[in-house]
């Protein structure tokens, strides 16, 4: 496998049924042909990804979005607001779709990716791109194309690398085919921003059991190391105490913490934060240190997402 940058080369792999890394604005995608059973098949296959967990399809506009899915007032109305960007819509699918992407389920998600690489190859190769997070099933997402290359590097034809992903959590999914929209999953588009912009309250709905979001396991994120939640920087002193084998993950202000530690955003900068996340928590995870203590992000706006992979990442599988 090949780290490259000729967006040429991506889409002649793609055509051809291929899989390519890929980079986006949240974390790099797995992307194959998505009206191609058989690339799909591959995606599941190169990430261990159970057969239950449907992927989501990118496009380059919402009119490429209409090919494959009803796409309602509502919907439109947020891909014009909010994308291209970290926002994914769950919507009624059209039968272009093969049922292997959406793992049998009459809906499928639909996102338009803000980062300009991505949108090139989008639109060059003129066909939706299925893709899930460029991870092993269960692990953390890739924020690099090197993060690419080391999980999924012999499985696949390339990378394309565009650079390391600005938003650096997923996108946030909204189920926009029912009734009310509902929030699956918390990511890169913050919730209050998607409820100034509606006038109305979401309900979010991202537990594991919920059916409706099949993927959204608890534990998720794994980063190799045990991970241990601190609710602030007293619970995190009483974690790291007399323990020479943990490591640290901060944020703000950390002259309290005398640990080894990484801090995802010394200014208290939340998007800097969530762009630091996953790399970070790779690091930790590969430093030999037995236990990464993480302190919990104020919860609001992408707070809330970053705090929701934490979560993820500290629960046992
Ligand atoms: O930011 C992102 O969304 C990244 C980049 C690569 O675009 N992709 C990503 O894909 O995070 P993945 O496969 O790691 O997560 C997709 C999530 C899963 O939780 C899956 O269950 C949910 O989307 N999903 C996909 N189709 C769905 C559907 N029809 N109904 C409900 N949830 C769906
Ligand atoms: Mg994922």
């Amino acid at each position: 496998m090949a780290i490259i940058s000729s967006v040429q080369k991506a889409v002649e792999l793609l055509a051809d049924s291929q899989l390519v890394g890929l980079p986006t604005e949240t974390v790099y995608g797995l992307g194959g042909n998505a009206l191609d059973p058989m690339a799909v098949a591959s995606i599941f296959e190169a990430k261990q990804r159970p057969s239950f967990d449907p992927l989501i399809v990118h496009v380059h506009a919402v009119e490429a979005a209409t090919q494959l899915a009803e796409v309602n007032g509502i919907a439109e109305r947020l891909f014009r607001v909010f994308s291209p960007g970290p926002l994914t819509l769950v919507l009624p699918k059209k039968d272009i779709v093969p049922d292997i992407v959406t793992s049998g389920h009459p809906t499928v998600a639909v996102r338009i990716p803000g980062h300009p690489v991505m949108l090139e190859v989008l639109e060059r190769l003129n066909m939706p791109v299925a893709a899930p997070s460029a991870n092993l099933f269960g692990f953390t997402s890739p924020t690099t194309a090197g993060h690419v290359e080391t999980q999924l590097g012999e499985k696949i034809a390339a990378v394309l690398d565009g650079g390391p992903c600005s938003v650096g959590v997923e996108s946030t999914i909204v189920d926009v085919s029912g009734e009310e929209p509902v929030v699956l999953r918390l990511g890169g588009i913050a919730v209050e921003a998607l409820e100034q912009e509606l006038g109305r309250k979401l309900k979010v709905r991202t537990s594991s059991s919920n059916p409706k979001a099949p993927g959204m396991l608890l534990a998720h994120y794994n980063p190799g190391t045990k991970v241990v939640l601190a609710q602030n920087k007293e619970a995190a002193i009483e974690h790291l105490k007399n323990d020479s084998q943990s490591v640290a993950l901060t944020f703000g202000e950390d002259a309290w913490c005398s640990h080894p530690k990484l801090n995802l955003s010394p200014k208290g900068n939340l998007n800097e934060a969530a762009a630091n996340l996953f790399s970070y928590l790779r690091e930790l995870g590969q430093s030999g240190y037995t236990k990464i203590v993480a302190l919990t992000l104020p919860n609001s706006g992408l707070g809330r997402a970053i705090n929701d992979r934490l979560l993820r990442a500290s629960a046992k599988s």
